[in-house]
């Protein structure tokens, strides 16, 4: 399967893909990496690695639309089955979600569907909540509101409050950089279906 991976920032998820799409079995390629920024870790490791890369920012365009189709004309000129969203902050806009339906994973950093949106650790932290976790899911039309996909737990420590997050926040991407890997990979090889709430991975073959 072909895949492109939007970033925003450090791209830890994507380096995580790029790590195990080193691996035939994987099933998966990266055919390219697309960010709303410049100058972010995550171009620079798509760089080190050969992927080809493309840069849309908002701030360019006089609408969001004219972004939007930017955006969407220079990932579909890779031709790819699978859109990867790896900590991409910009809310995707209606050309890419009909160009792309169904095909597009976001991963995000709370046990959906609670606290949803741009903090979600920080907002996790804030209500007092024990566990938390991360949730890869397809994205729909809402923010963070798509079938899910795969969860990770994540258990909150008291320490977590001493430094807003900052170490909650890493522990979370250590379980949601292999539970994306794990995800995608198993789309790439087995493909899906969507039946309402639920996304139907097909059992590998024996
Ligand atoms: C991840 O926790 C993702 O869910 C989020 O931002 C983080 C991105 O990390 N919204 P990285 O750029 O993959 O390192």
């Amino acid at each position: 399967a072909r895949l492109v991976v939007l970033v925003s920032g450090s791209g830890t998820n994507l380096q995580a893909l790029i790590d195990a799409a080193a691996d035939p079995a994987f099933g998966a390629e990266i055919v390219a990496v697309g960010a709303d920024r410049d100058g972010i870790a995550g171009l620079t490791r798509a760089e080190k690695a050969g992927i080809p890369t493309f840069v849309h920012r908002v701030k360019d365009y006089a609408e969001r639309t004219e972004w939007d189709e930017a955006l969407t004309a220079a990932t579909a000129f890779h031709s790819p089955d699978l859109i990867v969203s790896a900590g991409f902050m910009k809310i995707l806009g209606g050309a890419f979600m009909t160009r792309f339906a169904g095909r597009i994973v976001n991963t995000h950093p709370a046990l959906l569907p609670s606290f949803p949106g741009a903090h979600g650790v920080r907002d996790a932290l804030a209500y007092g909540v024990k566990v938390t976790g991360c949730t890869v899911h397809l994205v729909d039309e809402g923010v963070d509101t798509g079938p899910i996909i795969a969860q990770g737990v994540v258990e909150v420590a008291d320490s977590d409050y001493l430094d807003e997050g900052e170490a909650l926040h890493e522990r979370i991407k250590d379980v949601e950089r292999k539970l994306l890997v794990d995800a995608v990979g198993r789309l790439a090889r087995l493909g899906h279906r969507i039946d309402g709430r639920r996304v139907l991975i097909p059992a590998p073959s024996a």
